[in-house]
């Protein structure tokens, strides 16, 4: 057999589209019969031969991708037959389930559809959680949960569950044998498996990725701007606001990376320290817990990407850069404890709507793949709870990702807007790419 040695289709592969159509075209004269048109002609097909006389009952998020199932469904089966459920899971942007019913109904999509506002359900089920993974179970069964109550209350127990699930979901979970499970993905849940295996779930979107999932959802006419919207993860703020137990993470480790840091950065005119937080990254398929570095100093875009290489390069232990964005180097720094709580919530809502109104009035929204707004319960010089990280990026299909390079007038309105929160002991913003960092921080 042959293969590649190499990742040809991660965004960064120069030519690497060239390479496969290379390998697949002239090589082997394999037909391009593959086609967007084709796709959905296929999947109309296989949606009505897999439902039968059955109906499909779907989680509608307003994100792309269950927006784009929704209507292929729609297509096959008409709405009749099909049940559609939003879900406000106290986890969404701030007056975004609104910005979804009225979305909806604007696709014409409104004949069977449900809201639900389960906020304190799945605030329960989260309470005194800490570890990513587990509230991203946790996220994922309630979501499960509310949705057959909600099925019952129906009494469409019977239908089969519709998912906008795409490529990566299933690769990141460990649904092929090449990657471990980087994270579990919402979808992926073991509740859900077990439906998988019973025939219960339909997936019409698994083998794309999201450029492609645009392209379709084009195709079915949905207007330009609602396929644009910036990615949002199905466990939403549940995966940017961190959790912890409030324990310095392996402070000897910290104490020995330190100089490396503080040397490395020297010699572009820059101060750091490695942070007493661990943030998940991606290494080689793997999962990685490490120390993000907080580095500080006024410097040109080129020259903060040359001094994170020399960090990545020279430190062990460390995933992530961060850029300091206020106006003094730290000098102390303590890890607290902190669950998912409604108030963190909002103070989360609050800074994400300000970095998300910042792009749009500098019309850069379009320009940003996606930017996640953080919270890590970081006290910085005593001065709040949180520390609020911004993490704009440029990626196409999420398997890899370089940090956007927003204008200085935006950043400078974002601190004075985002540092002015009650609560707010510092602003970063994340500097890394993907790998070694993940897009989400957790
Ligand atoms: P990472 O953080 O792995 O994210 O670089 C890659 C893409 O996946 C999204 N993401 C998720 N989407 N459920 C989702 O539906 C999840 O648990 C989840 N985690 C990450 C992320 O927003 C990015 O677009």
């Amino acid at each position: 057999s042959y293969g590649f040695q190499l990742h040809p289709y991660v965004d960064d592969t120069l030519h690497g589209d060239d390479m496969i159509a290379n390998f697949v075209l002239n090589n082997f004269g394999c037909p391009p019969t593959w086609t967007m048109d084709n796709y959905e002609a296929e999947q109309v097909e296989k949606i009505r031969a897999q439902v039968g006389y059955n109906s499909v009952f779907l989680m509608a998020s307003g994100g792309d991708d269950s927006t784009v199932a929704a209507r292929l469904f729609g297509e096959a089966l008409g709405p009749d037959r099909m049940n559609l459920l939003h879900v406000d899971n106290g986890l969404m942007r701030k007056d975004e389930s609104q910005a979804v019913i009225e979305m909806f109904k604007d696709l014409g999509l409104d004949k069977n559809f449900h809201f639900i506002d389960a906020t304190d359900t799945f605030l329960e089920a989260l309470a005194g959680m800490t570890e990513p993974e587990q509230k991203r179970r946790a996220i994922g069964d309630t979501f499960i949960a509310v949705f057959e109550s909600e099925a019952r209350r129906l009494g469409i127990e019977d239908h089969l569950l519709g998912q906008g699930t795409i490529y990566p979901d299933t690769i990141e979970t460990g649904g092929t044998k090449r990657a471990d499970t980087i994270k579990t993905h919402h979808n992926r849940v073991p509740i859900i498996e077990e439906m998988i295996a019973a025939g219960k779930v339909i997936e019409p979107l698994a083998d794309l990725y999201k450029v492609e999932v645009r392209e379709l959802g084009e195709m079915l006419g949905i207007p330009h701007d609602m396929i644009w919207r910036h990615p949002f993860p199905g466990p939403g703020l549940g995966v940017r606001l961190l959790c912890a137990d409030g324990q310095v993470q392996d402070a000897d480790d910290l104490a020995a990376i330190a100089p490396a840091v503080t040397d490395g950065l020297a010699k572009y005119g820059l101060t750091g320290a490695p942070l007493p937080i661990k943030s998940v990254g991606v290494k080689a398929d793997l999962r990685s817990y490490e120390h993000p570095v907080l580095i500080h100093g006024a410097a040109d875009w080129d020259t903060l990407a040359e001094a994170s290489g020399t960090m990545f390069k020279t430190v062990t232990g460390i995933n992530r850069t961060l850029w300091n964005l206020t106006d003094t180097m730290p000098t102390s720094y303590r890890s607290l404890a902190a669950t998912m709580t409604s108030d963190r919530l909002d103070l989360l809502r609050e800074c994400d709507f300000l970095m998300m109104d910042g792009l749009r009035r500098h019309g850069l929204y379009g320009e940003i793949w996606q930017c996640p707004t953080v919270l890590v319960p970081l006290e910085i010089d005593g001065k709040g709870q949180e520390l609020c990280i911004l993490r704009p990026i440029h990626s196409e299909r999420a398997m890899t990702a370089t940090a956007a390079r927003l204008p200085l007038d935006l950043l400078e309105e974002l601190k004075e807007s985002i540092t002015a929160l009650p609560g707010i002991s510092g602003l970063a913003y994340d500097l890394t790419s993907k790998p070694p960092g993940t897009i989400e921080w957790e």
